[in-house]
């Protein structure tokens, strides 16, 4: 099993690649991959930076070349749910981008032309959300399994995070998750996201990322290593 790793931030990654058995190091122009072995897992992860285009780009290069078996995004994200707060995990059953509007030209909100989507919602691997859960419960980690919406905005506002909630019914926001999941659909590649939340993506989530960034990175990069070492 060789699974890709795509994290926005270094604190995101940092956890994981402190775990892989003989790590090196592969660089294209634009990104650097961490290839090693977690468990008896194939593992190759990368930092991408933030937002959606470098999040496409790098699950691209990814898939080029290193043709994981599944994909993975993983990272911190904002709650959107009262079922989950901060150093709980989100984990997708989809994910959508609440920023991508046609609905000038008759489509609906979010709507994405990749095979497998529904409207706006590209789904995620169900067994990897199913094992995720389970390793998350195994550790004593509260889930919330739905939707995820990813733009190019760090939400922190009620009025915003309220009208994505109404519109794509998703449990996180974060701003890489739905780029990731359109390229592997697009490529035919299993994917999950899971994240960390950070912050309340409302008036407060200016202090509480910083504050919580990587604390609740590590929740995450913990419950992806034992996936790793799951599936492997
Ligand atoms: N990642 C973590 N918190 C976030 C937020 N509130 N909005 C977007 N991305 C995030």
């Amino acid at each position: 099993m060789k699974i890709g790793i795509i994290a926005a931030l270094a604190a995101e990654a940092e956890n994981i690649t402190a775990k892989m058995e003989e790590p090196r190091r592969v660089s294209v122009p634009s990104l650097t991959f961490t290839e090693g072995k977690i468990g008896g897992a194939d593992v190759i992860c990368t930092v991408c930076g933030v937002g959606k285009v470098y999040a496409a780009a790098a699950a691209e290069a990814m898939i080029l070349k290193f043709a994981p078996d599944l994909v993975i995004n993983t990272g911190v994200g904002g709650t959107l749910t009262d079922k989950l707060t901060i150093g709980d995990v989100a984990v997708a059953s989809s994910v959508c981008q609440h920023d991508f509007d046609c609905t000038a030209i008759g489509e609906e909100p979010g709507a994405v032309n990749v095979p497998g989507a529904e409207g706006a919602h590209i789904p995620a691997d169900k067994k990897t959300a199913r094992e995720i859960v389970a390793i998350a419960e195994r550790l004593g980690v509260r889930t919330c399994v739905g939707p995820i919406a990813s733009g190019d905005q760090f939400i922190a506002d009620r009025e915003r995070k309220k009208k994505i909630v109404d519109t794509f019914s998703a449990v996180a926001c974060e701003m890489e998750g739905g780029a990731v999941g359109q390229v592997c659909a697009a490529n035919g590649v299993p994917f999950c996201v899971i994240r960390a939340i950070s912050d309340s993506a409302d008036g407060g989530a200016p202090e509480d990322f910083p504050a919580f960034v990587k604390k609740s990175a590590e929740v995450s990069a913990r419950i992806v290593t034992e996936l790793a070492r799951a599936l492997g």
